[in-house]
């Protein structure tokens, strides 16, 4: 699924190292870490009705990435909330809002991937922009030859810029004219899709793949608290091939796009032959978190 320009983005304003700047002004230094070696953290979040929803949870992912990395003067949540709230009211979204936010590890003196030629703290960018999720229906997937990372070579539980090898993956999926890509992880399970995390049911119990290999997404997180708050039996467990392939229900999770099912995997075509359903009894649930909760816009 491509994503379609937005003509209502042409004069947003962004917030760059402590700065709100019309778009075409906000610009970071070709020294910084992010240009230098992809050396940077960052969350998408979505604004529901007035309210920023999992904040809490997205600025935790946040500062233990940052934290990993080693990164120093790291701003506070108090700080980075303010910076988003500013930013939001400088543009005027409530509602139907995808945020963009990077933490660099900051700019250098010199081109270098070296942590001690930084001159500056990190440099914190926020890029708000009208964006509704938009379904196009039931999205297609092919297996990509690129595995995901596993904790041996880049722990997956940092949410870093280095995102080489999830693109790799997409353009599998471009190249097989499908919609993203599936990605296992180095033992040949299900680890997730290029941008998303993955779901499957099967005779009414819901499996995903340990966050071994994959994000800890926080959409994910949500799916398995709500499968408990309703009662559907929901298992983590090495997914093979041919188990989603056979599933009854195949879908993917993540801020940008919610959730989304999935029709065919490798032109397998996903067949409900169970007549038992899962994924419209959360998603309902899904809805009303994000209608409900949140964190308040102070404007
Ligand atoms: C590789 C990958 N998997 C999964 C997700 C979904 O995570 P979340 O639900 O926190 O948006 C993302 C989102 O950034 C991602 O980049």
């Amino acid at each position: 699924m491509l994503q379609k320009y937005n003509p209502k983005n042409k004069d947003i304003y962004i917030y760059v190292g402590g700065e709100i700047l019309h778009r075409d002004q906000a610009k970071i230094s070709v020294f910084d870490s992010s240009v230098q070696g992809g050396d940077a953290v960052w969350e998408g979040l979505r604004v529901y009705d007035g309210k920023i929803f999992s904040l809490d949870r997205h600025l935790q992912r946040l500062q233990e990435s940052a934290k990993a990395l080693a990164f120093i003067d790291v701003p506070s949540n108090e700080e980075i909330k303010q910076a988003l709230f500013q930013t939001l009211e400088k543009n005027n979204m409530r509602d139907g809002v995808h945020i963009r936010m990077t933490l660099t590890r900051g700019e250098k003196y010199t081109s270098s991937m070296d942590p001690r030629v930084n001159t500056k703290g990190p440099c914190l960018i926020i890029i708000p922009e009208w964006k509704p999720p938009v379904f196009d229906g039931a999205i297609k997937l092919v297996t990509s030859h690129i595995r995901r990372n596993s904790p041996q070579f880049l722990d997956s539980k940092i949410h870093h810029n280095n995102l080489l090898n999830n693109i790799l993956a997409k353009l599998s999926a471009i190249q097989a004219g499908v919609d993203a890509a599936l990605m296992l992880d180095d033992k040949g399970y299900v680890s997730e899709v290029n941008a998303t995390n993955i779901f499957m049911s099967k005779n009414g119990i819901l499996y995903t793949s340990h966050a071994d290999s994959c994000l800890p997404g926080i959409t994910r997180g949500l799916v398995l608290e709500i499968a408990e708050q309703v009662g559907i039996t929901a298992k983590e467990k090495n997914i093979s091939l041919t188990e989603i392939y056979n599933a009854d229900e195949v879908f993917v999770t993540g801020t940008m796009g919610e959730l989304t099912n999935v029709s065919e995997i490798d032109q397998r075509i996903i067949t409900n032959d169970s007549g038992k359903t899962v994924k419209d009894k959360i998603e309902t649930v899904f809805y009303e978190l994000v209608k409900t909760k949140g964190e308040p816009l102070p404007f």
